[in-house]
């Protein structure tokens, strides 16, 4: 299956707020893709390692020594390690993780601009990688160095967002950032928003989802990812939903988000519309 005209395709998920799904997205999200026969490479790019927490479980990731996750990528200390040697295979077939934990924390300055060469440090890492078809990027609720990281290592932006008022806050200073981060990898585009944790029941939720879509029109995806139990229980399975719950409807939304996405990059047109 194709995807676009390149040999890997990155997406990284930002917004400067916590619980909007990026993690969840992010981990259901790698489970469809690999379903789909694609090799995956998630990037924890969060010193929360919700990602690597979710595939290895809390205790051996609060144990993962710097030089061991993410964090050594930017640690003068670590460079006589075989970066390639952070990446680690999961129990899913088809999905790797380059793990992080509490120890990138140090890294993720709020200057990310001032970070001189550490700015390209997860772009370096990637550029060479050719194993994989697809990277996720999973970044902190803030657009601090690892996510500065992120997306001048990424192809796309995905923003998700729950349709209600603490969620909708901020994203202007999200495409801001984007904008930002195009001087130093000018490929960026965003991929679009992607509404997030929706229950169409509630009146709040209908009427937000209709004023992003008012808002930012083609740039919001038609797919919307419901808040749906079968998510969780899923994540507390270590199993995204794709392969724990495959007849359920978070696991037909989350493929119906892939097919979104790879329509969306396939289709010059609209790619350029987002840009
Ligand atoms: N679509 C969803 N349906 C149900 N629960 C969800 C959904 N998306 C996220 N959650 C739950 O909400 C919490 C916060 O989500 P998370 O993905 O960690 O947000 P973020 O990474 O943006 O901080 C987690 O417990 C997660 O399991
Ligand atoms: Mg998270």
């Amino acid at each position: 299956m194709a995807i676009g005209n390149q040999q890997t395709t990155s997406i990284c998920l930002i917004n400067q707020k916590g619980g909007c799904g990026k993690s969840s997205t992010c981990f259901h999200l790698a489970g469809a893709f690999a379903a789909l026969g694609q090799r995956v490479l998630l990037v924890d790019a969060d010193p929360q390692g919700s990602i690597s927490q979710a595939f290895f479980g809390s205790d051996a990731v609060e144990q993962m020594p710097a030089w061991e996750t993410l964090a050594a990528l930017f640690d003068d200390r670590c460079n006589h390690i075989d970066p390639y040697s952070l990446i680690r295979e999961t129990h899913v077939d088809g999905i790797s993780v380059l793990p992080a934990n509490q120890h990138l924390a140090e890294f993720n300055s709020p200057c990310p601009e001032r970070g001189g060469v550490m700015q390209y440090a997860l772009r370096d890492f990637l550029e060479p990688l050719s194993s994989f078809d697809v990277v996720l990027f999973d970044c902190p609720p803030n657009l601090y160095q690892c996510s500065w990281n992120a997306m001048i290592a990424t192809q796309y932006v995905l923003i998700p967002i729950p349709p209600e008022d603490f969620g909708t806050q901020g994203i202007p200073a999200v495409h801001q950032a984007v904008t930002n981060a195009r001087i130093l990898n000018p490929s960026l585009r965003r991929l679009g928003h992607l509404i997030t944790r929706s229950d169409r029941r509630m009146l709040v939720h209908q009427e937000y989802e209709s004023r992003l879509r008012d808002l930012y029109g083609e740039l919001v995806l038609n797919t919307t990812i419901p808040e749906r139990s079968a998510f969780k229980v899923a994540l507390a399975c270590r199993q995204p939903v794709q392969m724990h719950a495959v007849k359920s409807m978070a696991a037909a939304r989350t493929r119906e988000l892939v097919d979104e996405i790879i329509e969306r990059i396939n289709n010059r047109k609209l790619h350029k519309e987002a840009a």
